[in-house]
């Protein structure tokens, strides 16, 4: 199951009206089957393709008032940039980036609208750990999540004072279709460090992602090691909660050696992993 459908389901059982985009029809069918079967509750779907504004636009106003907007959609394709096609790297900056932002603008004017009437309202964007820390291969993923940070920090001082909150999720790898496919072509090096680190379930992310939204969080990292990242990444993102900014402001110093160390991790990694492709015979064709 995907971040995207684990975050309906569990927003279904806690009794929300549900509105899905994606652009297979044949997925939204069968997301909106089971939720049906799991919680009795009505989905309305909508295939569309976020590169296509129009269509998007179309969507979200025939789903009717926003509360809650999830920016979940994404896609992922690792490997060395030297060897990505310009056109991989295109459709992630594409479908990541300009995609959410064409999510985004087509909900602002119903979603602004009479807010201050209403309760508070909530766009979250799914970011990953890749937006708080480059990784080999990800050049391309990394900076279309880095810049959903960059899009949440302005749009938050817009939103405002309109009462709705913005918040950037940052999971860390986790069990989807898409990870298993992406994992099928990456670079031995980025399998490597990825191996070196626990997956979640789309349900755990779902279930945090849920929490912070409802808790008007900016950034939502997902476990322990993701709140530590977030800490050390902090730099000058808003942040609700006065005891985390103390924790911050107290352990910064700390975080940052902690990130050193991973980074020097990583370094080493790679440097094995270079020396070692470089000893290995060269296979001839003669
Ligand atoms: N899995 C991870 O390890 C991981 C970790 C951190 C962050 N994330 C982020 O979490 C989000 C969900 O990832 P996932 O692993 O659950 O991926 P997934 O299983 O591949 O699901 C991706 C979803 O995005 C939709 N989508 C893709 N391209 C689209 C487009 N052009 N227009 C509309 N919808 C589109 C897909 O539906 P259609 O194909 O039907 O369009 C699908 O519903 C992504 O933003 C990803 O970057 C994932």
């Amino acid at each position: 199951m995907g971040i995207g459908l684990a975050i309906a389901k569990q927003a279904a059982e806690e009794g929300a009206r549900i509105s899905l985009l994606a652009r297979s029809l044949d997925h939204l069918e069968k997301a909106k089957q089971s939720i049906w079967e799991a919680y009795k509750v009505e989905v309305s779907t909508f295939p569309a393709d976020v590169r296509d504004y129009d269509a998007v636009e179309r969507a979200i106003n025939r789903a009717g008032p926003i509360d809650v907007l999830v920016v979940n959609h994404g896609v992922y394709y690792f490997e060395e940039l030297e060897k990505q096609g310009v056109d991989v790297v295109k459709t992630m900056i594409d479908v990541n980036l300009m995609g959410s932002f064409n999510v985004i603008k087509a909900a602002l004017p119903s979603m602004n609208k009479d807010r201050k009437h209403k309760g508070p309202a909530s766009i979250a964007l799914m970011s990953s750990m890749a937006g708080q820390v480059g990784t080999y291969g990800f050049a391309a993923y990394s900076a279309t999540k880095y810049g959903l940070r960059g899009l949440a920090e302005a749009l938050q001082q817009e939103v405002i004072a309109n009462n709705i909150h913005v918040s950037v999720i940052f999971p860390p790898v986790t069990e989807t279709p898409g990870i298993e496919q992406a994992r099928k072509t990456m670079p031995e090096i980025t399998k490597i460090i990825l191996d070196s680190t626990v997956e979640m379930t789309a349900e755990e992310v779902a279930k945090v992602t849920i929490k912070g939204i409802k808790s008007g969080s900016f950034s939502i990292p997902c476990r322990l090691d993701g709140r530590a990242l977030a800490m050390a990444t902090a730099g000058l993102s808003p942040e609700r909660s006065f005891f985390m900014a103390s924790i911050e402001v107290v352990f910064a110093g700390l975080f940052r050696f902690v990130g050193l160390l991973f980074q020097w991790n990583w370094y080493r990694i790679i440097e094995k992993n270079n020396s070692r492709k470089n000893q290995s015979p060269e296979v001839s064709g003669d």
